[in-house]
């Protein structure tokens, strides 16, 4: 299966993901994942990218493109992919449908995470993630059953986004605004769009997920 989780940043597509990565054998593809790991790096594009991500903005469609492009030609990819964070604007859209269409794939499903935009700031400031794994928390909504200690890996070291302060959050959600809701209409067009309830508790959430896609 093949499927666009598409939402607000702190929608909860990251958190989401990796509980359907393992429920349908599906590999998460985050644009985000790959561009912090490219910062991490300290490579040129990796440079590039860290301050436009600081800013709140949205990378070259160019350079994420071909990101995605290369990764789906992975062999862990072809027992299905979940996209996170991709595609973000018209023009990674159509490059999006272009490029399936070249590699004979299809998508089987675009799945919006609906949420108010007033609990996003919240999600967001009090995001944190496990240093050695990579597993998601959250100072309130998310705490590891024991403090300090990653609930998956054990791991104690804990990281925070560069871009999840208050200023920023504001100016990726009116990218999110201005460029990537203007996609919806693209998917619905084609009979693809599912809707969940991104307000409720993130147990719901999947539950939700889960009824959607086992159809
Ligand atoms: P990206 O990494 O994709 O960030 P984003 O879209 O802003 O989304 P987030 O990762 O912040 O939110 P999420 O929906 O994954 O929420 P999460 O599950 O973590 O992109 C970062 C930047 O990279 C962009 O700004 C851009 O510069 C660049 N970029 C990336 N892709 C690009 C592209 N395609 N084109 C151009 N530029 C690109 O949840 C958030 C928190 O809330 C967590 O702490 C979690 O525990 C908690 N939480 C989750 N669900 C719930 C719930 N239901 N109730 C309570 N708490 C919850
Ligand atoms: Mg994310
Ligand atoms: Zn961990």
């Amino acid at each position: 299966m093949n499927i666009i989780l598409l939402g607000a940043p702190g929608a909860g597509k990251g958190t989401q993901a990796r509980r359907l990565e393992e429920r349908y054998q599906m590999v998460q593809l985050s644009t985000g994942d790959m561009l912090r790991a490219a910062v991490a790096s300290g490579s040129e594009l990796g440079q590039e990218a860290k301050v436009i991500m600081d800013a709140g903005q949205l990378v070259p469609d160019e350079l994420v493109i071909r990101m995605i492009s290369e990764r789906i030609d992975e062999p862990d990819c072809a027992k299905g992919f979940l996209l996170d964070g991709f595609p973000r604007t018209t023009a990674q859209a159509q490059a999006l449908d272009a490029m399936l269409a070249e590699k004979g794939l299809k998508l089987d499903a675009v799945i919006q995470i609906r949420v108010d935009e007033e609990a996003l700031v919240e999600r967001i400031t009090g995001r944190f993630t496990c240093a050695s794994c990579g597993a998601g928390y959250h100072d309130t909504f998310q705490r590891p059953a024991q403090e300090g200690v990653c609930d998956n890996c054990g791991g104690t070291e804990f990281t925070r986004r560069a871009d999840d302060n208050e200023k920023t959050v504001r100016s990726r959600m009116e990218a999110y605004r201005a460029q990537t809701a203007p996609i919806l209409p693209h998917y619905e067009a084609q009979g693809l769009v599912q809707e969940v309830d991104g307000m409720a508790d993130i147990d719901e959430v999947t539950a939700q997920l889960y009824k959607v896609l086992d159809r």
